[in-house]
């Protein structure tokens, strides 16, 4: 054998194993090789390609990298024109009555006659294509254009892993496919924000981002790109002996290695039809990819040919479609929102449209950052996307149809820092995108929330405060800041008994526990005042490090800094809070009406049993709850953390401890029972305690 002959036939090999290999991972979803070894085989082809160029083929998966950009897209001329489907815009089941009547009609079917056979799929949003295989090699891929000539789009579409370039079993001579390339919406999410971060455009929505990607003069940027395709029909063929149905064509078109949707079906007569319309209604949001209809086809082969066209379109197909989930309409204005967390946020008022089944008026544009991304801009026609029962949202403008120059918007700017609420101040830190209301104990907007976090369990605790009586309280104007629940003007037993589904009882119960939760500790107190990004952990450190509330209200940065734990981003989350006059307002009429231990930061339990130790609790303890050890390490100046590592002084176990257990085994960290730690934390044992003789099981 020749050096060339034996190139050959590796290439033969080569390119056959590539295409089971594709036809497993794109089609069949079953990936049958790791990466490296794809890799390695492909690479292998396309070295051989090189020396040998005379090897080259067009169906060689070598094509799928993109050959060389072409200066513009060649006109190509279908051999079978591609045609349009007529819509049925009535969304109710009436729509598929309409088609089964017309139907029936033209096929001259009496009021007695069976029900009509129907093929029924989805209508996927995306392009259509005509694939031409010639003896099963993919030799050309063009658009629709016009429906009589289209784009050449070959070596892009020869990137399309789903795509197969040679078709499996015994094809025809010729076969031209007929289907849609789209891109799913994970896709989509994923192209778009490498777009963003690499400074480039970025899409609307996934049929556009199909439609760019597809038509590129550069197969290589397409082979970057995303994209899927379904086959749904045929064009021009020849010497085959075509199967009756088109659910049969689809089976066949399937058994060729091409990808046909799983969703269809064939449908009996109207009722069939409409339940498969509701039965896609009702999945539509959790496909992958968007669907803007159904299509329903006659599926005897025989009796489409029997209905024939009426101008350009087939009377044998209809697209049955659900209401748009996306419109164009223009943006009026821009309002803000302040949330319960105290995000501020931009909410587009637009000329009201239909989408998604309901009137839109307003969408949310979500932050500054993302309005800068998709460049909107008062004035604009934007494109609005109502999906399910998801919020409408503004996911782009469209800058072609923007008439005159339009100043871009600052949120900031547009409320002058102050929030439309309650008049504190509004800041955005660096690197975030979205602006919040500083004035947390303070605005109304935020104030349920702040108030059922503050009497919550792991702060001061007020049993039985829930939301069922915030909101009552709230609503009825009684108290507005946490200072308000102790103001006996406000808060007592008559006002209490008179909200809805409190009784005397309850409201005497809930009278005492507000009394009670008076007596708290400066760590949960500080914990209740909800400061972004101040968790319970960060609490307590504060409070041990400060020991007065006072040393922490006057705490500047640097002191802030000194505290473990604290970096720079929660220490300007607690300057701003502390910043805004309305939450010192509120922190000082707490301060009259609550009580907690003090101690001077020096006198600080440094000193414990387990001073500047990190212990981990796992599984469940005899007597002590998960609080009270972590209370009884903490007064012991130890810190209770999450997770084990190297860093762990000791986990304290207790019965069905899991993996946390094994890995401090593994670790070799010291393990202790209740009991262990206990005599750890007793003066008397404390003394003599080398860890060594608590450790248990060992
Ligand atoms: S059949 C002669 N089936 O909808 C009938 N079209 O005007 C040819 N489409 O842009 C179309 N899903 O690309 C058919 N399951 C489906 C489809 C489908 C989407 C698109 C098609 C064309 C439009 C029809």
């Amino acid at each position: 054998m020749t050096a060339i002959e034996g190139a050959r036939a590796r290439v033969a090999a080569l390119r056959a194993e590539l295409e089971r290999h594709d036809h497993a991972y794109y089609v069949l979803d079953a990936p049958t090789v790791p990466d490296a070894e794809y890799d390695r085989l492909f690479q292998e082809l396309q070295a051989l390609e090189t020396a040998y160029p005379e090897l080259q083929s067009p169906d060689s998966p070598t094509l799928r990298v993109g050959g060389r950009p072409s200066s513009e897209l060649a006109a190509v001329p279908h051999a079978l024109p591609m045609l349009s489907i007529h819509t049925e815009t009535d969304t109710t089941d009436q729509g598929a009555a309409s088609f089964d009547g017309r139907v029936r009609r033209a096929l001259g079917l009496s009021e007695s006659a069976p029900p009509v056979v129907y093929a029924a799929e989805l209508k996927f949003d995306g392009l259509a294509i005509n694939l031409r295989y010639e003896q099963g090699v993919l030799v050309q891929a063009a658009t629709r254009g016009d429906g009589s000539t289209g784009e050449d789009v070959t070596p892009n579409v020869r990137t399309l892993r789903r795509i197969p370039l040679r078709l499996r079993g015994a094809p025809p001579p010729v076969l031209e496919v007929r289907g849609e390339i789209y891109m799913r919406r994970d896709d989509f999410q994923r192209l778009n924000a490498s777009q963003a971060a690499a400074g480039q455009k970025v899409f609307v929505n996934p049929r556009n981002a199909a439609a760019g990607s597809l038509r590129q003069l550069d197969p290589a940027i397409t082979a970057k790109r995303p994209l899927s395709f379904f086959a749904y029909g045929l064009g021009e063929v020849k010497g085959w002996a075509m199967p009756p149905s088109h659910s049969e064509v689809l089976d066949a078109l399937a058994a060729f290695g091409l990808p046909v949707c799983e969703h269809r079906c064939r449908a009996d007569g109207p009722e069939g039809l409409a339940r498969f319309h509701r039965d896609m209604a009702a999945l539509r949001e959790a496909l992958p990819f968007d669907i803007d209809g159904v299509v329903y086809k006659v599926d005897r082969l025989d009796l489409q040919q029997a209905l024939g066209f009426v101008s350009r379109e087939p009377r044998w197909a209809v697209a049955h479609k659900y209401p748009a989930q996306e419109v164009a309409t223009r943006l009026l204005g821009i309002d803000v929102q302040v949330g319960r967390t105290g995000a501020v946020t931009p909410v587009a008022r637009l000329e009201p449209v239909f989408v998604g089944g309901v009137t839109v008026t307003n969408a949310t544009l979500h932050n500054q950052g993302e309005i800068d991304r998709k460049d909107v801009r008062v004035g604009d026609w934007v494109v609005v996307r109502r999906a399910g029962d998801v919020i409408p949202e503004v996911v782009g403008s469209i800058a072609e149809r923007r008439e005159s120059e339009l100043p871009r918007y600052d949120l900031l700017e547009a409320i002058k820092h102050v929030c439309p609420e309650c008049g504190s101040h509004v800041v955005r830190g660096e690197d975030e995108a979205v602006a919040r209301c500083t004035g947390g104990l303070y605005c109304p907007a935020q104030c349920k929330q702040a108030l059922l976090h503050f009497a919550g369990r792991r702060a001061v605790d007020v049993d039985g405060l829930g939301e069922q009586i915030v909101n009552q309280l709230v609503s009825a104007g009684i108290v507005r800041t946490p200072a308000d629940l102790y103001d006996r003007d406000r808060v007592n037993q008559e006002v209490l008994a008179g909200l809805e589904r409190m009784g005397e009882k309850s409201a005497a119960n809930l009278l005492a526990a507000i009394d009670t939760s008076r007596d708290t500790s400066l760590a949960r107190f500080i914990f209740g005042l909800g400061i972004r990004n101040v968790g319970e952990t960060t609490a307590k450190d504060l409070a041990r490090h400060f020991g007065k509330l006072g040393h922490f209200l006057e705490a500047d940065e640097a002191a802030l800094l000194e505290v473990s734990d604290v970096g720079p981003v929660v220490a300007h989350c607690i300057l701003d809070f502390l910043a805004e006059p309305h939450n010192r307002e509120v922190i000082a009429a707490l301060q009259r009406a609550m009580r907690w231990q003090e101690t001077e930061p020096a006198a600080r339990p440094e000193a414990g049993a387990l001073s500047g130790k990190k212990v981990v609790l796992t599984g469940s303890l005899p007597s002590l709850s998960r609080d009270e050890a972590t209370a009884l390490i903490e007064a012991a100046g130890g810190k209770v953390v999450g997770s084990v590592s190297k860093k762990t002084d000791y986990v304290v176990a207790g019965s069905d401890a899991g993996s946390k257990l094994e890995k401090a085994q593994q670790l070799g960290i010291t393990i202790l029972d209740e009991d262990g730690l206990r005599r750890l934390l007793s003066p008397a044992d404390a003394l003599a305690s080398d860890g060594q003789r608590l450790l248990f099981g060992a």
